[in-house]
């Protein structure tokens, strides 16, 4: 073990937590400023493909110490950078003095400290892929608290020489009983294709659906209880969209919804694109339809994610780029704040280091919640990175729901649940 007692000591006055090195509990790691600010090795990289345990040690001396540091890492249920994560800061207590007395210290992670057990549930794991896909990606992830269900859609991302199919099903997790969810595959009628992101909006789920070469890209409601569907808007004054990849709807019913080229590029599966990638703007009250960001302005290579926060001021924005394996792509969480008519004041709001921000959530707190290679990065309203929860080994955390205060992340392969000391926006 890696315990280092005067750093575990000073981490209890977290300004003066300057020293090196890691502060290991049973199922935290935190990480001390000094470790973050010099990686404590004379050489490394990393792909920006792996997570940042796999960082590779290059040439050098003795690499069994470090390496020991990131098996620790490796291990770690919960990835600390700043204690926000899971405690008050001290020159915070005098603003939290009300909550101070009504409920307790304890942060997101309602754990006093680095030393306190807690743990992320495994709640199922998906079926292998068929044999003719690269791997499987569960997007598009939705509470519905009067079913008492989450639903999230499956894609099967194509080989070479092959196109997605379009999945008859998506899969309904009932947590009617809380201690053990039922997960089982829906079908909606008729079938979506290629069902993507998705929003519930005055009882209903909207999908935002890619499409493929005889459905075009289109929203789609579908009755939560009946599994009803209808398509509702499919089309830029008699274009078709590019694939659609994720939608969320105002209260007063304004949706956004990202268009990009995934369709196209990844999966074969629908026509040569029509439009730019981007953001647009659909006043469900009018029926105006507009493109509010993007129109090939250069921030937006393949926007996907999107989340408002909880007073629906800002949105919050993905973009991947054309792939997330490239070095210098996108990768990026974009602030914006939302006008009566559309956006202004894009900002950089994080990048990650390691895949890309597929879905992303906000909580009541206006915390950030990216799904990405080995984790979900929780982001604080500044965008500074406060931890990570960590997904299985080799999994990927693709999107997010929140049910309460329980935080459902759908990887490739499982469905994980961990419970926060916050609710969903
Ligand atoms: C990173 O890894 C990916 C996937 O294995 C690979 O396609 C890519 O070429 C690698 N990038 C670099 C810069 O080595
Ligand atoms: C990581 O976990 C493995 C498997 O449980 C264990 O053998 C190893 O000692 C752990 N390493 C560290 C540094 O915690
Ligand atoms: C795309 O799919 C078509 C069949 O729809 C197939 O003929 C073609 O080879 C695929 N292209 C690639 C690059 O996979
Ligand atoms: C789980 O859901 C399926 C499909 O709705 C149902 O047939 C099955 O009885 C449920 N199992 C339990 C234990 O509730
Ligand atoms: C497109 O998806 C629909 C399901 O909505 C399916 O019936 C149809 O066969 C698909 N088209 C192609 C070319 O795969
Ligand atoms: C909400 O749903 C009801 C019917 O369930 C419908 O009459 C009403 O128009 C919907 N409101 C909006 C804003 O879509
Ligand atoms: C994305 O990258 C692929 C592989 O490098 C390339 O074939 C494709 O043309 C690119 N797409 C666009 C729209 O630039």
């Amino acid at each position: 073990m890696v315990v280092i007692t005067a750093c575990a000591f000073l981490s209890l006055f977290p300004t003066i937590a300057l020293c090196k090195g890691l502060i290991v509990g049973p199922s935290v790691v935190e990480i001390t400023q000094g470790y973050n600010n010099v990686f404590p090795y004379e050489n490394f990289n990393r792909n920006v493909t792996v997570p940042t345990w796999d960082t590779s040690l290059l040439n050098g001396g003795d690499k069994s110490v470090i390496q020991e540091d990131l098996d620790a890492i490796a291990n770690a249920t919960f990835i600390v950078y700043d204690s926000e994560f899971y405690k008050v800061r001290i020159h915070r207590l005098i603003a939290f003095v009300w909550e101070f007395l009504l409920t307790s210290l304890h942060q997101l992670l309602g754990i006093s400290g680095p030393f306190e057990e807690k743990q992320v549930e495994e709640v199922f794991t998906f079926p292998d892929p068929p044999a003719y896909a690269q791997r499987q990606i569960h997007d598009g992830s939705v509470y519905v608290p009067e079913e008492n269900a989450l639903f999230v859609a499956e894609l099967f991302s194509p080989k070479e020489g092959y196109s997605m199919q379009a999945i008859p099903y998506v899969w309904k997790v009932d947590i009617t009983d809380r201690a053990s969810p039922n997960t089982s595959k829906v079908y909606p009628n008729p079938p979506l294709t290629i069902a993507n992101g998705a929003y519930r909006f005055n009882g209903s789920i909207y999908w935002a659906q890619e499409g493929n070469t005889t459905t075009p890209s289109s929203i789609v409601r579908m009755n939560p209880k009946t599994l009803e569907t209808e398509v509702v808007k499919n089309n830029f004054y008699g274009h078709r969209f590019n694939s659609m990849n994720d939608i969320v709807i105002s209260n007063d019913g304004v949706a956004f919804f990202t268009d990009g080229y995934y369709g196209w590029d990844n999966f074969n599966d629908t026509l040569f694109p029509e439009l730019a990638n981007g953001i647009w703007r659909w006043d469900m009250r009018t029926g105006n339809i507009k493109m509010v960001a993007g129109a090939a302005e250069g921030a937006f290579f393949n926007p996907n994610g999107l989340a408002f926060n909880h007073d629906q001021s800002k949105l919050f924005i993905t973009n991947r780029g054309n792939s997330s394996s490239d070095a210098d792509g996108a990768r990026t969480i974009y602030i914006n704040d939302v006008t009566a008519s559309g956006l202004s004041n894009r900002n950089v709001f994080s990048y990650s280091d390691a895949g890309f921000p597929d879905g992303i959530k906000t909580d009541q707190d206006n915390r950030v919640y990216g799904a990405v290679v080995g984790s979900v990065d929780v982001y604080n309203s500044d965008g500074t990175l406060l931890g990570r929860i960590k997904v299985a080994d080799g999994d990927v955390a693709v999107n997010m729901a929140w049910a309460d205060n329980w935080l459902y992340i759908f990887g490739r392969s499982k469905i994980y649940r961990v419970e926060l000391t916050t609710t969903g926006r």
